[in-house]
């Protein structure tokens, strides 16, 4: 049966630029997108501007604009990111959206109608001069536990204890610093708990990695917590029908989001979104990384389950990246916007590298500069680039004329497509490590058919010879070119621009180019200078010393 395929990754929030750290995850997702549909399967990747809440309220008003500018401004930045790293979502929404908005009051509806939510009075810290309740990080005061001073509402950054803002000493509000008091207010509760039983059965190996469930189990036993899922006015999202002042909490809108970029996009396409989102007639996945995982594996699946859509087949889950050891710093110059990135170096490199350190795993994932300058020389460059570059620079002295294959060449290249199934496999468990160290070895055997036959040296001998060897090995790239496709989508389009046939992919492996003429030969990969990447390094300095 055809499958039908929709994948998501976390929703960036609309006050900040995309960095290297959200890039592992969009290309990871990415990579899972175009492998499928290098394979003809009906696969759509959605993702959306996460555009509510204080933080982008803020900042709109120390801007002096709307939070509605903000969020246009930052989803035009990250809209032009995403693309020029091939990230190929096929809708890019907002959440501030007229879809969202409805879904957003259909998830509400529902779940009261059930019985699933409640009205409590709660005590919050709130600044009498802003007038506004403080979320957890726009308090600031003594640690309760330790006296460390100027500490957040949550945690102690000093002894790393957590605690509720109304516990901190001294507390002050973190926009005006002028003392913090509290108040009551009503509040929404989803009670999670109704779901306890539907969690049990969804928690499991079926849906998540290993590692993950085993983290999950942890919470789960801990006991599940209702969840407070309003927020008062002023706040930056939806007003909740029927309670005047009182808002949506952004990360109740937030997953909705989802299911509206893929309303936003079935809209546009004439696709039935109740396939997707209803019944299960479609596969769905979502993208996300490990600090976000309480709320996708547990809160969602249950709002999802409560308001009548069906939950996701599968949460791949990844760790974050740390650059050469240590978490990403704007001091060391680490902390590098994918726009500074792309100042200096080919998006292609990074991809490649995340994907030779990408597994099904939540483990974290490490950008050594040495080794990435390494990996990219030897790999890219070494072992794959140059056989078509060294190919079609030979063959254009002979006319730039494909021959025939001899039976050791169809043999040599039949051998490569034999391993299709594996690097499939190893692509569809997202274990990207495993597909790009096979496609690599491949590469080896090319290479070394290339340098035994020594097609450079046969030209002046025996010309014909040659060019049966370059034939060979040009077949050899197309299908390495559709291996590395789902990760390297330019270089495959390059081959295929070469070869004048059409981007090679999982479904067009069979096929031979013989007795032709070539095109053009366009670089595929230049060497990656170590003088470049620390460019890059220099550049981040910069802009933080800026204030950028
Ligand atoms: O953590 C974040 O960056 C959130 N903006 C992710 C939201 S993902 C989903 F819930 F929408
Ligand atoms: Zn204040």
């Amino acid at each position: 049966m055809a499958r039908h395929i929709l994948i998501t990754a976390a929703l960036p929030y609309g006050n900040g630029p995309i960095h290297i750290g959200h890039m592992v995850e969009y290309v990871q997702a990415d990579i899972w997108a175009r492998y499928h549909k290098s394979c003809g399967r009906d696969c759509v990747y959605v993702c959306a501007t996460d555009t509510h809440g204080t933080p982008i309220m803020i900042r709109a008003q120390k801007e002096g604009v709307s939070p509605e500018a903000v969020a246009a401004r930052f989803h035009e930045e990250q809209t032009r990111d995403f693309a020029a790293f091939d990230v190929g979502f096929d809708n890019f929404y907002t959440t501030h959206s007229p879809e969202n908005r409805a879904l957003t009051e259909t998830f509400f509806t529902r779940l009261r109608a059930k019985g699933h939510v409640t009205a409590r009075e709660i005590e919050q810290t709130y600044c009498e001069k802003d007038q506004m309740f403080l979320p957890d990080r726009y308090v600031r005061g003594q640690c309760p536990k330790c006296g460390a001073e100027d500490q957040y509402g949550d945690s102690c950054e000093k002894c790393g204890s957590t605690y509720n803002p109304t516990d901190l000493k001294d507390a002050r509000c973190a926009v005006c610093r002028s003392p913090a008091s509290r108040r009551t207010s009503e509040h929404f509760f989803f009670r999670i708990t109704a779901y306890e039983e539907m969690l049990r059965q969804w928690i499991g190996p079926a849906h998540l990695h290993p590692h993950v469930v085993a983290k999950l189990q942890e919470w789960f036993q801990a006991g599940l917590q209702d969840w407070d899922f309003t927020r008062d006015a002023p706040y930056w999202g939806f007003e909740i029908p029927g309670a005047a002042g009182k808002y949506f909490y952004v990360w109740f809108d937030a997953p909705i989001g989802y299911l509206a970029s893929t309303k936003n996009w079935c809209e546009r396409t004439g696709r039935d979104f109740d396939a997707y989102w209803v019944s299960d007639e479609a596969e769905v996945y979502h993208f996300i990384g490990k600090d976000i995982l309480y709320f996708h594996a547990l809160y969602w699946p249950a709002m999802l389950s409560g308001a009548g859509f069906r939950a996701p087949n599968r949460i791949w889950v990844h760790g974050f990246l740390t650059v050469d050891g240590v978490k990403m710093s704007k001091a060391r110059g680490t902390f590098i916007n994918a726009a500074t990135y792309l100042k200096h170096l080919d998006p292609q490199y990074l991809r490649y590298y995340y994907a030779c350190k990408l597994g099904p795993d939540v483990a974290d994932i490490d950008l050594s500069m040495q080794d990435f300058v390494a990996r990219v020389n030897s790999d890219l460059v070494g072992s794959f680039a140059n056989l078509p570059s060294r190919s079609a620079g030979l063959l254009k002295k002979l006319e730039n004329r494909l021959g025939r294959m001899d039976d050791a060449g169809r043999a040599l290249v039949a051998g490569i497509e034999a391993g299709a199934a594996e690097i499939g496999r190893a692509y569809e468990a997202c274990e990207y490590a495993t597909a790009m160290r096979l496609a690599m070895s491949h590469a080896d055997t090319l290479n070394r058919y290339f340098d035994n036959e020594k097609p450079w040296e046969k030209m002046k001998t025996d010309p014909e010879r040659a060019r049966v060897a370059l034939t060979t090995t040009l077949n050899g790239v197309r299908l390495l070119a559709a291996y590395l496709g789902p990760v390297l989508p330019r270089y495959a389009e390059k081959v295929g621009r070469l070869l004048g046939v059409p981007t090679p992919d999982f479904q067009n492996l069979g096929e031979r180019v013989e007795d032709r003429t070539i095109g053009a030969y366009e670089r595929i990969a230049e060497r990656l200078l170590p003088e470049a990447l620390a460019a890059v390094v220099e550049a981040t300095r910069e802009e933080q010393a800026a204030g950028v």
